[in-house]
């Protein structure tokens, strides 16, 4: 339907404090910052395309002790809402609906873990009262070029999101922070900067992808949990790439293709590390290290490009 190809062209991305939103989140901006946190909610807070749904199904496995079947209750889009998302009434929903509002009710009925995902300046963007309750963050960070492939193949396929263009018109388009949650340096090095100043795990894809049973125990901790070592097992092997893959509760294989049209790229796509050696030219690459040097300068943060 010509409706659902022009939905995505037609996005108009909206600005608050200068990084670029989705126009419904900006619309229902003060309804999310005046979200009220509870002590005990754990954030998960992603760069888009950083592993989201990954560690948002570690941690349910971990809350779930393991049990496969519990995990499949709700897509994971229910059992971790995120409170800034929000979408224009679609075109087979009667009424205005924004999920956003959906999301903040489905968090406040719901116990912790409450995750939001993807607030670009952490200290300007994210609702006061995860601050002033010192409520826990898990932050999971992925090497700005596997992220900047993965998020053109995204979208590709998300009607939501604006036509990403060439790879050559996106690389500057990323590069530039002209993107939904804006600029992939800003975002990790505002978390790099906050760490140790607040209880904040930070956690990198390739860590977790390296060596995923060491990952997992720290979240189990950091959560406060204890899971025998069977079920540490057990959670590796279901939160696999390819298990995860299958799983229509984390797949998006239930989102319309109105919305996510998965013949054009899968939302669980290839889940690897170093993907961005089969899109960056020689000459891409040798420029993105130079602006990486630059903007990151300072930071001490150490990426693994390839395993
Ligand atoms: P690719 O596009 O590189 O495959 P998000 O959930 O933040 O949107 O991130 C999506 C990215 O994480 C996709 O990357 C997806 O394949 C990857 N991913 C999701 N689950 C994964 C898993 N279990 N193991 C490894 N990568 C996973």
């Amino acid at each position: 339907m010509a409706l659902t190809s022009e939905l995505g062209k037609q996005i108009k991305l909206k600005e608050v404090e200068g990084t670029l939103l989705q126009p419904a989140t900006v619309d229902n901006w003060s309804q999310i910052q005046s979200f009220e946190a509870k002590p005990d909610d754990l954030l998960i807070c992603t760069y888009p395309k950083a592993g989201t749904t990954w560690i948002q199904e570690i941690v349910d496995m971990i809350e779930q002790n393991g049990d496969v079947e519990k995990c499949q209750r709700a897509i994971i889009q229910h059992r971790h809402p995120f409170i800034e998302w929000a979408r224009p009434p679609q075109p087979s929903e009667t009424g205005f609906h924004h999920v956003a509002q959906a999301g903040l009710k489905l968090l406040s009925s719901s116990n912790p873990p409450a995750s939001i995902s993807q607030s670009a300046k952490i200290i300007d963007l994210l609702p006061p009262s995860f601050w002033e309750n010192n409520c826990k963050f898990l932050y999971v960070a992925r090497n700005a070029k596997d992220c900047m492939v993965s998020y053109y193949h995204f979208q590709r396929m998300n009607h939501m999101l604006p036509d990403p263009g060439t790879w050559e018109e996106y690389f500057e388009t990323f590069i530039n922070g002209k993107v939904v949650w804006g600029s992939w340096f800003d975002h990790v090095k505002g978390w790099w900067e906050m760490k140790d100043r607040h209880q904040i795990l930070f956690l990198f894809y390739e860590d977790i992808k390296r060596d995923p049973k060491h990952e997992i125990r720290k979240v189990m901790q950091f959560m406060g949990k204890n899971v025998d070592e069977t079920v540490l097992d057990k959670i590796v092997q279901e939160t696999s790439f390819e298990k995860m893959k299958e799983n229509p509760m984390t797949n998006r294989s239930t989102v319309s293709k109105s919305i996510m049209d998965q013949s054009i790229s899968s939302f669980m796509r290839k889940g690897t590390v170093g993907d961005w050696k089969n899109h960056f030219t020689v000459a891409q690459n040798e420029r993105f290290d130079e602006i990486y040097r630059k903007k990151m300068e300072g930071t001490a943060i150490n990426f693994c490009m390839e395993l």
